[in-house]
């Protein structure tokens, strides 16, 4: 594909690079900590406010919440992560379907169990009702995006949808899994499909671990919600990237791109046309991969690698290239059911919880953020920056260096999701967890929220506090309209952390009293138009 082709995908997920970015008139100033600057917006300062908390100039609509009919008996699901839109005609860009993930179960709100009491098969039920994604028809009216209800493209996928494998062979004895989960962010493809992608499946039916001699042994997450009492379904068959279709929801399990808990599935294309996928595995001192399909317009087939971020080396993971791998493996699909302990054995370099990437539209850059690494007290993480050799995504060799660093003078704490906007400049959701939120050493940095950051100009790499999030919930999904002048952003988990459904620990987006339910919202307003229009 030309450098001509390349612009326009970019194009079409929201991240052109236009004109150069050009500072407004001075109208505020930064918040606490960040200096003065001039922007559209007054930067908001941190707060614990139950409450999605805005800076002057933005506004926000709820458009879907756990729970919203879809039609045809099913409903928009829970804990809702990455959105992506997809134009339905060239004709309008205010007529589409947006994915969204649902990635986890708060099982105190969907189905009334904690792990105080036992588990029962309609609990479990009623919990895969709610993962995987949802796929809603929208349409803009007058400036405000609705559901499009009745809708022939509303549709639900769930942990009980059975979804094939592209493979080489069966996994686990199976041509199909049942069902996807864990789906956290994900990533568009330049023909118009959805990557969502199954990062904490081993909260749901277990996992093998392996040692140093490739030794197996079971392993139960402190976090597992107890499903395979009930369904002893294959840990292999979770944690892949899963391609939809988000016109049909047709659905395959993509094993050439490994199986590890991913958090994204970014991609880029080469410049003949193949597609580069960037991926990483949010888990302390785990890896960045980076595959290469084989052909374009398609990821069936390829070659995956895993980064030496030491010596600047993307070490490739093809069993017919390694001696180390025949040895330990029977065949490539071995290798990718068992990706980490592959990567680990050719000498990958652990990260601290790489979580999500994104490819800067003016540089080619790939941004990646390492959120934190408590363990090793890496309490704010980074945001991490891999220049490919040459800027050519099909490169063997790479540079990197920190773009940024969370803490105190950059105002922001465990980078997560991220997006560019149609002026290549930066948005960032942070993700402290809820049990440290508001606590040391995370007090000052309040709720989780939304940074703008200016990527050139003379406030480049600066972070702006745009939105705070309510009581313990996440911004997650950040994605941008075709027009760029709404930001889609789910508000993940409000009153996660509840045990006591009389005093949940969030009640938005409802009135007091009410139980909390995630929930997307469509950002907009004058100060989001001066900054991307
Ligand atoms: Fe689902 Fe790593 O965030
Ligand atoms: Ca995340
Ligand atoms: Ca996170």
């Amino acid at each position: 594909m030309n450098d001509q082709s390349r612009r326009e995908f970019i194009g079409f997920i929201g991240r052109t690079a236009l004109a150069a970015w050009a500072l407004p008139e001075l109208i505020g100033c930064a918040s606490p900590g960040s200096g003065h600057a001039s922007l559209p917006f007054q930067p908001i300062s941190p707060t614990s406010a139950d409450d999605l908390v805005l800076a002057n100039g933005f506004k926000y609509d709820l458009l879907i919440k756990w729970k919203d009919p879809l039609g045809g008996g099913r409903a928009f699901g829970t804990n809702n992560d990455y959105t992506a839109f997809f134009q339905l005609s060239p004709r309008s860009a205010d007529d589409g379907i947006l994915w969204v993930n649902h990635e986890a179960v708060d099982t105190i709100f969907v189905s009334g169990w904690t792990k105080k009491s036992r588990r029962t098969l309609s609990q479990v039920k009623a919990e895969m009702r709610e993962v995987g994604g949802s796929l809603v028809h929208i349409r803009k009216n007058k400036d405000k995006w609705q559901v499009v209800k009745g809708s022939r493209f509303n549709r639900r996928i769930d942990a009980q949808t059975k979804i094939p494998f592209v493979s080489e062979r069966p996994i686990s004895g199976k041509k199909f899994a049942i069902g996807t989960l864990g789906n956290c962010a994900g990533g568009v493809t330049p023909w118009g499909t959805v990557l969502t992608c199954e990062e904490n499946y081993d909260h749901f039916f277990g996992e093998y671990r392996y040692n140093d001699q490739g030794k197996s042994e079971w392993f139960t997450n402190p976090e597992d919600i107890g499903w395979r009492e009930f369904f002893p379904y294959s840990p292999e068959h979770y944690g892949w990237v899963v391609e939809v279709n988000p016109r049909t929801g047709s659905a395959k399990k993509l094993t050439a791109l490994g199986r590890f808990r991913h958090e994204c599935a970014t991609t880029t294309l080469a410049r003949d046309g193949r597609v580069v996928v960037y991926s990483g595995e949010d888990a302390a001192n785990e890896f960045l991969y980076k595959f290469i399909s084989k052909r374009p317009g398609s990821l069936e087939e390829g070659e995956l690698f895993v980064a030496n971020t030491h010596e600047g080396r993307w070490l490739s993971l093809s069993y017919a290239k390694s001696p180390e791998l025949q040895k330990r493996f029977r065949d490539q699909t071995e290798v990718l059911i068992r990706a980490r302990e592959a990567a680990r054995l050719l000498g990958a370099t652990p990260l601290d919880r790489p979580e999500d990437i994104e490819v800067d539209p003016q540089t080619g850059a790939v941004l990646v953020t390492l959120t934190n690494n408590i363990a090793k007290g890496n309490f704010h993480g980074t945001i991490f920056r891999l220049a490919e050799e040459n800027n050519d995504p099909l490169a063997q060799r790479f540079s990197s260096s920190t773009f940024m660093v969370g803490g105190e003078k950059n105002g922001f704490s465990c980078p997560d999701n991220m997006v560019f906007d149609r002026k290549g400049n930066l948005w960032l959701c942070c993700d402290v967890s809820d049990r440290y939120l508001n606590k040391p050493p995370y007090v000052a940095y309040g709720n989780n929220a939304l940074f703008y950051i200016p990527m050139s100009g003379p406030h480049s790499g600066r972070a702006y506090r745009v939105a705070s999030a309510p009581a313990t919930a996440e911004f997650t999904g950040p994605s941008f309209s075709p027009d760029g002048r709404t930001l889609f952003l789910s508000v993940q988990h409000p009153g996660e952390g509840t045990t006591d459904l009389k005093n949940p620990l969030s009640h938005w987006p409802g009135p007091r009293g009410s139980m909390p339910k995630s929930s997307v919202v469509c950002l907009s307003g004058p100060a989001l138009d001066a900054l991307v229009l």
